[in-house]
């Protein structure tokens, strides 16, 4: 398939995302030879830097962010004469005809990607002044990064003022969850083999649990960090489109292009995000628990009543699942970095090994997003041994590392590819994300009426005990990584 070439501009150019992500993901692009020819990578930004200089600054980028072994002078010189800079406030009308002068090139055939690593409430004015520039075409597309908003209402503005220049079929909201290989294989494991989905479903599964656990603080992102906290930076997003994967309907099927049915698992996703039962009123005091690490105020330079750490529980109110709790939980500064999906089913209806009872080993799936990629079932097997039947844990496991020889590619490689060749499974459509921000709103308000304080944890453990209470409460534990 070739593609036309690309004029990929950079709303944010010289920040942290696109320095530390975004060029390193199209650089790899660069290396496996998947730019189209003609692609050009314009980064904005209010920085007075001329091509010279910017690319000494995405130069150094690649090196503390591309992997060593896959820095090649070759690709590095490539990637170097597609790279220019042009100095813009966004919020200000100078400097766009510069942009103007540079993204017209008359009578070629060019599909221009505008990215928007910026602020959300740039989106509208940025696309606005493209608009005015008769910048934007039915070939244009525009990348979203998230947060798109901080509550419905700001997300329904920004998605209008998009939508006002933007169709919505070009419009790619990042979810870089979505990129991941890991995440990826979750709609592979579920739907291209048949022993699972006879039992996934609340006659066999107790419930499932969703943990994202990080061991960074917010670093140097502070300013952003606080004014959002864990519930809508990790929670509305990411945890929520791992909740939808794993309890959505099979799709007809997955992937195509624009103007295909590619909204498929984007239809069966909202689905499962307008299933999910309400949290409000007091449901949000019992179902929800706030955290902050210890030093948090301290890392930020001033107090704060933001919550770094959050564990809730949902359900999901269709036939598939009324009844099974779906425990969330996401954090910084914990003990580990790990995100895991894990489904746990319940115990066999009857117990006959007589020399067993009261031992509980119920099956177990667990996706091991990172690090690590890969699965384990827990099983229970018979142990050795002469005499009655004793039984023990044991897995099968299956690690990427082990069973495939290419490394997986990070996400952003792989979405911004989708995003030049116009394929927007991965990314989220306006209704998701308002229906996401419509089940969230609630607890946020909750949180706000009642003046919860977050609950400090330790850096470097589990978050708070609360957490496990949370689930105790119902009998059960969080599972740690095996
Ligand atoms: C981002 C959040 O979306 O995801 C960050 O804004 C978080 O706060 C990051 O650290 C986690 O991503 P990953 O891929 O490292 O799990």
């Amino acid at each position: 398939l070739t593609l036309p070439p690309c004029d990929f501009t950079v709303f944010g150019g010289t920040g942290d995302l696109a320095l530390r992500k975004l060029l390193p993901g199209l650089y790899e692009q660069e290396r496996r030879g998947q730019l189209p020819a003609g692609t050009r990578i314009i980064g904005v930004s209010r920085s007075p830097l001329d091509d010279a200089r910017y690319r000494d600054l995405v130069s150094q980028a690649l090196f503390d962010h591309v992997a060593e072994d896959h820095l090649e002078a070759g690709a590095l010189h490539r990637l170097m004469t597609r790279v220019h800079h042009l100095t813009l406030d966004a919020g200000s009308a100078e400097g766009w005809d510069a942009l103007h002068g540079l993204l017209k090139r008359d009578g070629e055939e060019v599909v221009r990607v505008y990215y928007l690593a910026v602020a959300s409430d740039l989106f509208g004015p940025i696309c606005d002044r493209l608009d005015d520039l008769g910048l934007v075409t039915p070939q244009c597309r525009v990348v979203l990064e998230k947060p798109i908003g901080s509550d419905l209402a700001s997300s329904r503005r920004v998605n209008d003022a998009v939508g006002h220049v933007f169709e919505e079929r070009q419009v790619f909201r990042i979810d870089h969850y979505l990129g991941k290989e890991s995440v990826q294989n979750l709609l592979v494991t579920r739907f291209a083999n048949v022993f699972l989905e006879p039992i996934w479903n609340s006659r066999w599964v107790d419930h499932v649990q969703i943990t994202v656990s990080e061991t960074v603080g917010v670093g140097g992102r502070g300013e952003y960090y606080d004014k959002a906290g864990a519930l809508r930076d990790m929670v509305q997003n990411h945890l929520l489109q791992l909740l939808c994967l794993v309890a959505m309907e099979p799709p007809t099927h997955v992937g195509g292009a624009v103007g295909t049915a590619e909204d498929a698992v984007r239809d069966e996703k909202l689905k499962v995000l307008r299933a999910l039962v309400p949290l409000t009123g007091p449901d949000v005091d019992r179902a929800t628990v706030r955290g902050q690490y210890s030093s948090y105020g301290e890392e930020l330079g001033h107090p704060s009543t933001t919550e770094t750490f959050v564990a809730l529980r949902a359900e999901v109110q269709n036939w598939r699942w009324a009844g099974v709790p779906f425990y969330l939980r996401t954090g910084k500064r914990l003990g580990r970095k790990e995100s895991t999906i894990d489904v746990a089913f319940k115990e066999p209806p009857h117990a006959m090994f007589p020399d067993s009872e009261g031992v509980s080993t119920p099956n177990r799936l667990t996706i091991r997003m990172q690090p690590d990629e890969g699965m384990q079932l827990h099983l229970t097997a018979k142990h050795p041994g002469p005499g009655g039947i004793r039984l023990h844990p044991a897995s099968l496991g299956l690690t990427y590392a082990d069973t495939f020889d290419e490394r997986s590619p990070e996400p952003y490689e792989r979405l911004l590819m989708d995003v030049m060749r116009g394929i927007p499974t991965l990314f989220m459509r306006r209704d998701e994300v308002e229906a996401a921000w419509g089940w969230i709103e609630p607890v946020l308000e909750r949180w706000q009426d009642t003046a919860v304080e977050p609950v400090r944890y330790h850096p470097g453990t589990a978050g708070p005990a609360a957490a496990d209470r949370l689930l105790a409460r119902e009998g059960r534990a969080w599972h740690g990584s095996e």
